[in-house]
């Protein structure tokens, strides 16, 4: 027998991205007067840009409810406490340090952990605001933070400014496919000198992914690690809960920007190349009923 709070909990389960759903439809109208007030028509009359933007702001504002929820998960994926898709009290893997890319970093929401993390009283002194700002070597050397919004990306820049980060943290406003175009940036990543990649909840967004996780994949060194939280395809729950996915997605997929609910995330990470080891796995705690389940953990290289 089913008892009434499972099936409350499957319920909501059901229900929770037709809500954000919502939300993101009230940004619609804000979103179109804000274009006409720029005389940006361009983007108006685009789909692709125009639900780019739409994306942004709505991003802007439920982000941050959406971080509270998965501070749980990144805070320790970054600090190397998980394992098993769980958080560990203890350390068990390696924290982000050296050169870091932080893909669709957007607003910078997750800085202050990039901060706090690559933070020790060594490494920080704190200026006459008391922002704590990092010095040059330690932990941390440098973050790219690739953000192809132009919006979100000014956005971030002001964040990591914000919080004292400005001296490591790099704002490239370019998407992953643009990473060694001499005419989209002024800079380049080599192959093979990247310490640890960041994805948060935007491998769901890039175009072309198992294309583009490869190239990332390129960038790292020989032991470099990528550290993921993302939301993927259901693999639990059944032929129901893979239809039901499938259905919300075709909705979500046009109120949504570039975000897909469909995506074998998992998989295109592991095989994008060979991995020394791999640590990535559904968090346990998440219902089979979860229409937007997550995978959590990092691939050593
Ligand atoms: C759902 S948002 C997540 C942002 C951020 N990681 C967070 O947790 O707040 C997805 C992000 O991926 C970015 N994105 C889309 N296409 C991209 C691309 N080709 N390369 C890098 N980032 C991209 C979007 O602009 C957006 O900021």
């Amino acid at each position: 027998m089913v008892s009434f709070d499972t099936l409350k909990d499957f319920l909501g389960h059901l229900v929770g991205p037709w809500l954000f759903m919502r939300i993101s439809l009230r940004f619609w109208p804000g979103t179109v007067s804000q274009l006409i007030s720029k005389s940006d028509f361009r983007t108006l009359l685009s789909p692709s840009a125009f639900g780019e933007v739409w994306f942004g702001n709505f991003w802007a504002v439920v982000g941050p409810q959406v971080k509270i929820n998965a501070e749980k998960r990144v805070v320790p994926l970054l600090e190397g406490r998980v394992h098993d898709g769980q958080a560990c009290d203890e350390v068990v893997g390696e924290p982000i340090d050296g050169i870091v890319l932080e893909i669709g970093a957007g607003t910078g929401m997750w800085a202050d952990v990039f901060a706090k993390v690559g933070k020790s009283t060594s490494a920080t002194t704190e200026d006459d605001n008391g922002a704590v700002r990092r010095r040059k070597g330690a932990g941390l050397k440098r973050v790219y933070g690739i953000e192809p919004n132009i919006q979100s990306a000014a956005a971030l820049r002001k964040r990591v400014q914000e919080i004292g980060l400005d001296d490591v943290y790099e704002v490239v406003p370019v998407g992953i496919e643009d990473l060694n175009n001499p005419t989209a940036w002024e800079g380049r990543i080599e192959p093979g000198s990247v310490d640890c990649i960041v994805t948060i909840l935007c491998l769901c967004s890039i175009p072309e992914p198992e294309k583009n996780i490869r190239i990332l994949y390129d960038c790292l060194k020989k032991g470099g690690r990528w550290y993921a939280y993302e939301h993927v395809q259901v693999e639990r729950g059944g032929v129901f809960m893979w239809l039901y996915q499938w259905f919300t997605n075709s909705v979500w997929s046009n109120v949504m920007g570039s975000c897909r609910i469909c995506r074998a995330t998992g998989k295109s990470l592991r095989n994008a190349g060979p991995w020394d080891k791999i640590d990535l796995a559904q968090p346990p705690d998440e219902p089979a009923y979860q229409v937007l389940p997550h995978v959590l953990g990092t691939l050593t290289k």
